[in-house]
């Protein structure tokens, strides 16, 4: 309460993930740079070639290191829960690829004559407590004066086999983690719209570390898994696609999402970098697509959204139960992935 006179949203000029360079950007900065020497190495076993969630680096005959980094604006006004946000969202991409994290090192801009310093150590003390609970120690950290405040974590973690975005087959079922939304409700939140019961709901969901779903992905045997952030369930379909040489039906029907998203999206709240994602998207899609809400929905960028995983067909209950043991987001089957060129059709 001590924080309530103080929107840290209306810092920002973007929400959350949705403030990330677009897919197409990305493409276009990056892509050349594929061939670079300094993008390549015998003991590199992941780079930027896939698109995956996190580099992994082969230290010797069984050991891999797997890193991350992810920051960015304020996606909501309590400090605190930015800083528990801001750290299950960059831990994600190592859950992703089934690693389990180590170390973390900090990076914060903050506006030295904005905002009070006892705000930002709100932050810092939110990202400290879901590390900790995490086991990851924060060795270290970078700052600097900025008028837009930032936060987020580097990660380092230790991975077996990694899981990356580059194993789905044609007849697996595509498991979902967490609901869709976050990007809606927190656009509709920055601009003081959002109902309050829709915004708690969107914490919770955004906090929930995904480090549960790895002891169930490796136990049961998954092919691929990707977490959804900024291009949106769509957009992180379509780079394992793409990385994978496969397609997808997905059942929009069944997808979940956080409450009824409506009446958020007729009253536009929805963000530029969503936008992004639904025309970058659009070329892939193929035959008759969902209503344009729903297509919102599919494409909307995710803030510490779930994984999006790709189980074979008769490992998919197994894979949903032991996701699902006692946890409050519902793991669901999807869809499923098809042979033929990248695209995305819906049943
Ligand atoms: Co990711
Ligand atoms: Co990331
Ligand atoms: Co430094």
């Amino acid at each position: 309460m001590a924080f309530a006179a103080t929107r840290l949203t209306a810092f920002s000029h973007g929400a959350g993930c949705a403030c990330k360079l677009g897919p197409d950007e990305l493409a276009e900065i990056v892509g050349p740079l594929a061939d670079h020497p300094a993008y390549s190495s015998p003991n590199l076993v992941v780079g930027i070639g896939t698109a995956d969630d996190a580099g992994v680096w082969q230290l010797d005959s069984n050991q891999r290191l797997v890193q991350t980094i992810d920051f960015f604006t304020p996606i909501v006004d309590d400090p605190f829960d930015w800083g528990r946000i801001a750290a299950a969202n960059a831990l994600s991409d190592i859950y992703a690829m089934g690693g389990s994290p180590i170390t973390a090192l900090q990076i914060v801009a903050w506006p030295r004559n904005g905002l009070a310093f006892s705000i930002l150590a709100e932050v810092l003390r939110g990202g400290a407590e879901v590390m900790k609970f995490s086991g990851t120690t924060i060795i270290g950290g970078h700052s600097i004066d900025d008028p837009e405040p930032k936060y987020g974590f580097a990660v380092t973690g230790m991975v077996g086999t990694p899981i990356t975005n580059a194993g789905a087959r044609p007849g697996d079922r595509l498991v979902l983690t967490k609901p869709l939304g976050t990007g809606i409700i927190t656009t509709a939140l920055k601009r003081g719209a959002c109902p309050p019961d829709l915004a708690a709901s969107a914490v919770r969901v955004m906090v929930e570390l995904n480090a549960s779903a790895v002891q169930p992905m490796v136990d049961v045997g998954v092919n691929a898994a990707t977490d959804v952030t900024g291009f949106g369930l769509l957009g992180h379909l379509r780079e394992m696609l793409i990385a994978s040489g496969v397609a997808a039906v997905i059942d929009a029907a069944v997808v979940p999402t956080i409450g009824d998203l409506s009446r958020l999206i007729e009253a536009g709240h929805y963000s530029g970098g969503s936008q992004r994602n639904l025309s970058s998207v659009r070329p892939f899609l193929r035959g008759p697509t969902p209503n344009e809400a729903t297509l919102k929905i599919l494409a909307d960028a995710q803030t510490s959204g779930g994984l999006l995983i790709s189980v074979d067909a008769d490992r998919a209950s197994a894979l949903v139960a032991a996701l699902n043991h006692g946890r409050s987001s519902e793991a669901v089957v999807i869809g499923e992935i098809t042979a033929g060129a990248p695209s995305v059709a819906f049943s």
